[in-house]
């Protein structure tokens, strides 16, 4: 039990001191979760997914230079926080259709990370 109370202790002081005020999700920690994306998402002309630089606030399927797939294009989304974190929980619930090929995140503080990289990506 003592040890219990120390861990939460040193918990509480950890994000007392993780800066950026309430905001627990984790942006580096989302940025090694990325690497599992960038094998679909680059820059390289030849990549299976359309880029990710800038995609926060962007609206979907709005890159002239990648075919997306009609559902896609129909979503009409704009990537905002709740958006992006719906979709990479589960791509095909939250855009019927779409041919991402990736099952999406098991875990929901995954996904707030990977959401909060994906602020800071541009
Ligand atoms: C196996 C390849 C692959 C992986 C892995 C993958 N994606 Fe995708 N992603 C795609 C493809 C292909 C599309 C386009 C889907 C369509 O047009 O229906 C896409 C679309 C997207 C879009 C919409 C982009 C836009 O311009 O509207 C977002 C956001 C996205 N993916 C995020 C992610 C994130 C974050 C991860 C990692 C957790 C990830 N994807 C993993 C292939 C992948």
């Amino acid at each position: 039990m003592k040890v219990m109370m120390m861990l939460w202790a040193g918990a509480a002081v950890c994000l007392a001191f993780s800066g950026a005020g309430a905001i627990a999700a984790d942006a580096s920690h989302g940025k090694e979760l990325f690497v599992a994306c960038a094998a679909c998402h680059s820059e390289k002309t030849d990549a299976i997914g359309p880029s990710l630089k800038g995609v926060f606030g962007r609206k979907s399927a709005s890159l002239d230079d990648f075919r997306y797939s009609n559902p896609m294009k129909r979503a009409n989304l704009i990537w905002d926080a709740a958006n992006l974190r719906a979709y990479l929980l589960d791509p095909q619930a939250k855009v019927k259709g779409n041919r991402m090929p990736f099952g999406g995140v098991a875990n929901p503080s995954e996904a707030d990370d990977l959401v909060a990289f994906l602020q800071t990506y541009k």
